[in-house]
């Protein structure tokens, strides 16, 4: 199951002249790590990632002892400035991961023409979505890598997983001999996996969707299930450079299955997100509100549809009270660590624009499931507060 799959993301990710290598993880962020550790990342090395974005993906750069560089966003697309992000390229960068947010995908022209010469390497974190590789065929005559995850939630749901996609790479040898080591996970974890997805694809809706997400928090901090699905391994008060057991996993065949399934099925998926996007745009036109921003050149995979409030904890709160469906990802820049942001070297008077979209940022569910009750309830919940959206 595990190399039919692979197979399938190959053949996927194929471009005109490029045959990709894929290797395949538990998680996304064990992707990144087996990655990162694949290149070469070391001690004093820097990699320069979005300030807008969570913990899990800060955490493999310090694991390998490197510094994470963060690069402030744009509060129109919420990816990374790309003027800002060619200030912090120093002699110390190793490696830049750019990272689509929500569907949109970080600008990344600019940014090829200013690395060309610079032996940098490019890495895409698309678990919200992808560039258009074809178009950076071009100039791939370089390593590109791309990683993703397969959480339940996104564009390719494998229930959790991560995989990395390696395009003219000379590592892609040594990335598979780090999948080859890592066991995956035990019959338990798949136990749970198998429920996590029934639930998700048969029980979860619009209307019991505050029960499910106050049930899923209980469970994830319960330290008898976190060790079957280790979460963002916090530690503020101890050392968090030490990676957490049970981290290091290879993907399951079970993962491979779901994942199999949803790459089959990524275009329907799609076709329904755009669908919803179009309801949500009327809904925001006839109010007079600002609709999402989406590329000129480039396809937006829609995971979120996003917007701006004055305060998006009591924005949440008001629509918990009236069970309206409503998230606000990423609630800190290191979600889910809400303080001593400087244990993972972030600061907070450099990413202005990132701390403001946490506060501020509301996410609208693309999810296929979405029932027409949803955008008559949401439409009116807008209407009413629409004094709270940001224009
Ligand atoms: C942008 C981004 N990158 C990486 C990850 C890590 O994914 P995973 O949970 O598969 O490790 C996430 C998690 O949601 C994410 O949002």
């Amino acid at each position: 199951m595990i190399n039919s799959f692979r197979q399938s993301l190959v053949s996927h990710f194929t471009l005109k002249n490029n045959i990709p290598e894929v290797s395949l993880f538990g998680k996304a962020r064990i992707a990144e790590y087996a990655l990162l550790k694949s290149i070469g990342i070391k001690p004093g090395d820097e990699v320069i990632i979005s300030a807008f974005t969570c913990v899990s993906v800060v955490n493999p750069i310090v694991y390998l002892g490197a510094k994470p560089i963060y690069v402030d966003i744009d509060l129109q697309t919420f990816t990374m400035d790309i003027d800002l992000l060619k200030k912090k390229i120093t002699d110390k960068t190793k490696v830049i991961i750019i990272q689509n947010t929500y569907g949109y995908p970080t600008p990344i022209w600019p940014l090829l023409e200013s690395i060309k010469d610079k032996n940098i390497i490019l890495i895409d974190d698309a678990s919200h979505g992808f560039q258009d590789y074809s178009k950076i065929e071009a100039i791939l005559n370089s390593p590109f890598y791309v990683f993703f995850s397969m959480h339940w939630m996104k564009n390719i749901s494998a229930g959790a997983g991560g995989a990395v996609v390696c395009y003219n790479s000379s590592f892609a040898s040594d990335l598979k001999i780090l999948e080859n080591k890592y066991n995956c996970q035990n019959l338990l974890g798949n136990i749970f996996l198998r429920l996590y997805m029934f639930i998700w694809k048969n029980l979860m809706r619009n209307w019991n969707y505050w029960f499910f997400f106050k049930a899923h928090s209980l469970f994830e901090n319960n330290s008898f299930f976190s060790k079957y699905f280790p979460g963002e391994h916090i530690d503020e008060k101890t050392n968090i450079r030490e990676i957490p057991d049970n981290y290091l996993k290879s993907m399951s065949p079970l993962q491979a299955k779901y994942g199999q399934y949803a790459l089959s099925h990524l275009e329907e998926t799609l076709e329904i997100r755009r669908a919803i996007v179009k309801r949500y745009d009327d809904i925001f036109i006839k109010l007079n509100l600002p609709i999402l921003t989406r590329p000129a050149d480039q396809t937006h995979y829609f995971l979120k549809y996003c917007f701006r409030v004055k305060n998006n904890d009591s924005f949440v709160k008001k629509a918990q009270l009236i069970n309206l469906e409503l998230n606000r990802w990423p609630y800190s820049p290191l979600t889910p660590v809400k303080n001593n942001y400087e244990r993972w070297g972030f600061n907070q008077t450099e990413n202005k624009n990132a701390v403001e979209a946490c506060k501020t940022i509301i996410n609208l569910p693309t999810n296929p499931d979405i029932g027409d009750s949803y955008f008559i309830k949401l439409e009116k919940f807008l209407s009413i507060n629409k004094s709270d959206i940001i224009f």
